[in-house]
């Protein structure tokens, strides 16, 4: 090549790097592991580092357990959602002080709520829901969500706990359905759509027009599910023994606790779920033209830990060490840093396949040479 069309041609490809960056980056799983490149496997399961590393990076699809930063320990306290000196709103810009904020937004925003009871996670026809995780993690304890829930259909208000490794618990509000709320959990996201599993609870009052006190009260041998102080569901880790009987299929790593607003009922959703939240979106509907967002508002959560399980001062988290004989997760306590270190960039390479597709189809037959040799 000409020494000017090299060059041009190097500044585009590299143009077309970081661009593309941003678009795909390689995917993680059980049996393909993150590179040390990019050692950290995201909740969302592809590899990169920086946040990618922090709440939801699943340390048994990265390059090491260890290559994610630990879970931070639990805190006892209460988040009022009208002051949100507390939510980091931009994830990009969270290091892992877990100290520095209880919240931070993954995905959409949040709006003050207008009439002063919280905060609104606002649902548009563009930004696919909000949803904001804890900057901290609960190994058993207990969760008080207060919150008023969205009433549209295919519209959905979740507020649950999730692990890296996809333990989770659930309270769910599929779409214009406000009197009842649905309870589930998942053992190592494995589904399992028995009977059993799910389970749909009467609610007392409109949970669109009333707060109520949603509890999760989880123990190592039982859960509680609770609505303004009664028990109305108890899942016993005993009955969740697995076919084998080798382990029990019970939520038991430490978790995020996760609120969100999200969109099923829309043409990308499978028709179960379409179906399961009332058909699809009305984005012609009054509220949503009035306000341009459909929304639930949240009240606060409290969440109280259940100690102390084998912390001592130094203590800063939970950390995984592989899976025991049969299959479950071993977690251990650790004084590990759950910062980032100064300057820990968020780096996403792509895959090399579609990489090389991509500078192929855009650039022409010309770049095959450069393509390889510059990425
Ligand atoms: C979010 O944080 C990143 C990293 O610090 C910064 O580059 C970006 O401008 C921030 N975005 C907003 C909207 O403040
Ligand atoms: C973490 O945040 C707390 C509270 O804002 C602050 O006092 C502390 O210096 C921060 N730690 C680091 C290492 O940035």
């Amino acid at each position: 090549m000409p020494r000017l069309a090299c060059i041009t041609f190097l500044a585009l490809a590299s143009a077309l790097f970081s661009l593309l960056q941003q678009v795909a980056a390689q995917g993680c799983n059980a049996t393909s592991l993150c590179p040390s490149t990019a050692p950290c496997c995201s909740e969302y399961g592809f590899c990169g580092s920086g946040t990618y590393c922090l709440g939801g990076c699943e340390p048994l699809h990265s390059y090491k357990p260890t290559s994610c930063r630990p879970d931070p320990i639990c805190v006892s306290g209460e988040t009022s959602f009208t002051d949100l000196s507390r939510v980091q709103q931009n994830a990009t810009a969270y290091n892992g002080n877990a100290t520095a904020y209880d919240w931070v937004v993954n995905t959409g925003s949040l709006v003050a709520d207008p009439n002063g009871q919280g905060a609104r996670l606002i649902l548009t026809q563009n930004n696919s829901g909000t949803k904001i995780s804890s900057t901290r993690y609960i190994h058993y304890g207990s969760i008080d969500f207060v919150l008023e829930t969205s009433k549209w259909a295919g519209v959905v208000t979740a507020a649950i706990t999730m692990s890296d490794v996809k333990d989770e618990i659930d309270w769910e509000w599929p779409g214009a359905t406000t009197d009842a709320v649905q309870t589930n959990f998942w053992y190592l996201g494995i589904a399992n759509y028995s009977a059993t599993q799910g389970a749909s609870i009467g609610v007392s009052s409109d949970t669109s027009s009333n707060f109520h006190t949603y509890t999760f009260d989880w123990h190592e041998d039982y859960l509680n599910w609770m609505i303004d102080g009664n028990v109305v569901r108890t899942l016993f880790k005993t009955d969740t023994l697995s076919d084998d009987g080798s382990h029990y299929k019970y939520p038991s790593t430490p978790s995020r606790i996760q609120l969100s607003i999200w969109p099923a009922g829309t043409s990308a959703s499978a028709q179960g779920t379409i179906d399961w939240a009332g058909g699809y979106i009305n984005w012609s509907d009054e509220d949503y033209t009035t306000n341009g967002y459909f929304w639930n508002t949240i009240q606060s959560v409290k969440v109280s830990c259940e100690q102390a399980q084998n912390t001592t001062a130094g203590t800063t988290g939970w950390a995984y060490g592989g899976n025991d004989s049969t299959g479950v997760p071993i977690v251990t306590t650790t004084n590990a840093s759950i910062l980032l270190s100064a300057g820990e960039t968020t780096i996403t390479p792509l895959s090399t396949s579609l990489r090389l597709s991509v500078v192929l189809s855009l650039l022409g037959g010309v770049a095959l040479l450069g393509g390889v040799a510059l990425f």
